[in-house]
Formats: C-alpha cells, structure tokens, sequence
C-alpha cells in the first residue's frame, strides 16, 4: 500500500478525552473514530488489526473443533423470554421495536439463539459434542463506556456455544475452549492468565477469564506468580486427547478475580514471595453453565439409552475489539504503538526519504516489488514529508519493521533495518533487506 493513495489520518494533538494509553494511541494513529458514545468506526489501519485478531481467534476456534456460523445482531425479544432473560437482563440490553410492533433486541450474546438452533436440528446424542461459533457485532448499553474499545457500547465478540450429553463431556469442551484461548491469545503476543471468576448474567458454576496484567485494567486480580511463565501448547496439540493435565497444571494454582477472591485462602495456597495482587483486562471468558438454557427450551437430545435428556451447555466468549486496545495496554512506548507481529496491520513499513530522487525511488519500488510479491504487507511511505515527521509516524503506527531508505545510504549500496520494538538498526545491501524478511 502507498501511503501516498492510503487513509491514514494521524492526528498531531493527543485527543485530551482519551484517559488510557491504548485509547489515545488508537486515535493518534488513526485506527477508529467515536461516532457516539461507546460506538465507533473502524477507520483502514484499526480495521486490519481487528481482521488479524478476529483470523487467529477463528483459525485457533477451528483448530480446536469449533464450527462457524453467523448468527444476526436482532434477535426476537420471544426468545429471550423463554429462558426468562428478557426481564433478567435489565437496562444494558437495547430493546427495538419493528414497524409491526414486533419486538426485537440487538443481541448482547447469543446463548438463547444457539440453543434454538441447535434444538431445531439435533436430537441424537450421536451428533455431540458439538460447538458452534461466530464473532458478531454486540450491544450492551453500559453505564459508563470509557477507555475507547474497551469498554464500548457496540463491540465484536467472538462468541462459542457447547453442547454435551453429560458433564464429563462438557467438562472436556470447557478444557478445549481453555487451550485455545491460551493460544489465541499467545499468538497475539499476549500473556494471558485464566483466573476463576464469577458468572454474571450468562450464569453457571464454572468459569475462568483470561486476564492480561496491566496497571490500567478494571478488574483486581489475585494469582501465583508461577502462571506468569508457563508454556503455551503448540500447534499440533491433538484437541481430542485428555487436556486436563493442561489444565489442572494452572488450576491447581491460585488464581481470582476480585469478585470471587478469598484473602485467607490465597495467603495459605501462596508463598508470600509468590502472591501477586494486580490489576488486568479481561480478553475473554468461559462459562460451563450446564443446562440453565436446555432445560426451559427442551433442547434436549436421545442418549444410548433412548431416553431425552437435556444437553450440557458453556459458552466461551472473546472481545475481539477490547483485544485491539488490550494489545496497546502491552505493547507501546513513547512514541507510540508496537503491534506484535500476529496482530500487526502491515508487516513492514518502507520509508522513502528522497522521493523524487531517481536512485531511491527505484530502489524503493525494487523493495516494494519484492516484498510484495514475498506476500508480505508493505505501507510505502511514498509522501513528500520531512523525515522526521515520516518517523514519527511510522513509530506512532507502530509496524514491527522499518526499511529506510535515502540517498546517502544508497550511495554505497546500503539501507536501514529498523526493529520498532527495540529499536535496533542495521545498514544493509538493499539484497540483504529483502532476503530477510522475504523468507520469514
Ligand atoms: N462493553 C464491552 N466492550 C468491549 N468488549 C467487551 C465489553 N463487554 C464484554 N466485552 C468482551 O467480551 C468478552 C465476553 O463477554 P462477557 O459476557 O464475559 O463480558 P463481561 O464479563 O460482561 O465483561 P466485563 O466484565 O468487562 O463487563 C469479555 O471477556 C470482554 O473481552
Ligand atoms: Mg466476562
């Protein structure tokens, strides 16, 4: 892409209403606009860092047996009341009517849908476990929508339903959902810690949030400092093998959110060299909730023994737009923005410092060429700008690599690598540059 032809409205001001460091940069460097409260639009750099989130949390769902579907953002308000959630719900769900007085909600999660789906087609237990997918658009109108994406009013969810013919089934997806998060989420550079957590309006007796540390988190969380480095398991984990031992391995040490921590046991499981109080973000969240939804709409199943039983549910949600500004919560600097590589919106940033130079113009569009054809995303600042505003905004933007290029350099041959996490430079043969990340 040349920046030249691109919509990249950096802003020069930081926007004095932003109060975090991931809201500020994300309007800085032009990734979204606030169009009313909580709701905003995603302007073409945001817009590809929210692909990439949304392609690993689908590629990681995948992996780990989850099929997608697309469920709509209005769903009948009828359906929310057969599972009594209508009125249980309260002011945060955004309520519509249609022109024939039919009343509609803008869906806040998908429970009550999924089950209606599933009971429509599924009567055998020969067809589980199943679990189905989407990352759809939410509405929850919150008290006080703050932090930008964070905490918005409209917001992608990826959201996974379960379903089993009995607990140990369904214990066996909820460790599923566990592993993939673990991935996901790792892959988007991120270190995430699952902790126990209250269930809320989904309901159920068991769930964990996945929690990344950072001082401006809202939740107050309470864990042994040995979850902060343990493996993520790889690729080619057999997601139909026992994932238990995966799991209890964190498990079996203390880790809560506020809502459900208990002091006495913490400073008794937890050396006290160990106990970290801190705060964090809540990515994503996993219920098991058993049959709360399968029992008042009879989605219920023929086990081996011919006889009904209602199926054992979870649901497994991620804020696939609070994960955006959670990556920023981690990963900056002072000058702006370092988009770990998974998740970054172009892959290397090429800087022309001389354009209409004859020599760096061609090498330039050489490197650009090349790479291209590599299939690596290229911004090609082609612009007429001072060089020093050119870096600034490459460093506000935050692309993991930089490739400058200007007519000293070229002179002998050489252009500069720039790493944008650490800043590390290296002259090199123009070769060499794209050798580099051509093969990577
Ligand atoms: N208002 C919001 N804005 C952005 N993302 C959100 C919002 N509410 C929830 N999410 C994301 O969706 C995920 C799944 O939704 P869930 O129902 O668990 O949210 P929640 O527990 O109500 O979130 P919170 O406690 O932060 O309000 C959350 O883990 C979070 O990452
Ligand atoms: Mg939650």
């Amino acid at each position: 892409m040349r920046l030249s032809r691109y919509f990249l409205p950096v802003l020069k001001e930081t926007p004095n209403e932003a109060q975090i460091v991931s809201h500020r940069l994300m309007l800085r460097a032009g990734l979204i606009r606030q169009e009313a409260a909580g709701i905003y639009a995603w302007l073409p750099l945001g817009f590809r860092v929210l692909q990439k989130i949304e392609q690993i949390v689908r590629e990681e769902m995948n992996r780990a047996g989850a099929i997608e579907i697309l469920m709509p953002t209005l769903q009948p308000a009828d359906l929310w009341r057969e599972t009594g959630r209508y009125d249980a719900y309260g002011p945060e769900m955004l309520r519509i009517k249609d022109r024939q007085d039919r009343e509609l909600v803008y869906g806040p999660t998908n429970e009550d849908m999924v089950t209606e789906i599933f009971r429509a087609y599924v009567h055998s237990y020969k067809a589980l476990p199943l679990n189905l997918y989407h990352t759809q658009w939410k509405f929850r109108d919150e008290v006080r929508p703050r932090f930008g994406v964070m905490r918005g009013r409209e917001f992608l969810m990826k959201d996974a339903y379960s379903f089993d013919l009995n607990k140990e089934g369904a214990r066996r997806s909820y460790n599923r959902m566990y592993v993939a998060y673990l991935r996901a989420f790792s892959r988007m550079g991120l270190q995430t810690i699952p902790m126990r957590a209250e269930t809320g309006p989904i309901g159920g007796d068991l769930s964990h949030e996945f929690i990344v540390l950072a001082e401006t988190g809202e939740s107050g969380v309470f864990c042994h400092k040995d979850l902060l480095d343990m493996p993520i398991p790889g690729a080619d984990i057999d997601f139909d093998s026992d994932l238990e031992p995966i799991v209890s391995q964190r498990t079996k040490l203390y880790a809560a959110t506020e809502d459900v921590h208990d002091q006495a046991r913490f400073e008794r499981e937890v050396p006290a060299d160990k106990r970290l109080s801190a705060r964090g973000i809540e990515v994503g969240q996993i219920f098991y909730f058993g049959t709360k939804y399968s029992v008042p709409m009879k989605a219920v199943v023929t086990g081996p023994d011919g006889r009904d039983v209602p199926i054992e549910g979870g649901s497994y949600g991620i804020g696939v737009s609070r994960l955006a500004g959670a990556i920023i919560e981690a990963s900056h600097d002072d000058a702006g923005i370092i988009w770990p590589e998974g998740v970054a919106p172009f892959d290397i940033a090429l800087i022309n410092l001389k354009p209409g130079d004859a020599k760096v113009d061609a090498a330039c569009e050489e490197i650009y060429a090349k790479l291209t054809a590599a299939k690596k995303d290229i911004l090609y600042d082609d612009r007429d700008e001072r060089a020093g505003a050119k870096f600034a905004s490459m460093d506000l933007i935050g692309i993991p690599y930089q490739i400058v290029v200007g007519p000293r350099g070229l002179e002998k041959g050489l252009v500069e690598v720039k790493v944008r996490a650490t800043g590390v430079k290296d002259e090199v043969p123009v070769e060499s540059a794209v050798a580099r990340f051509a093969k990577t």
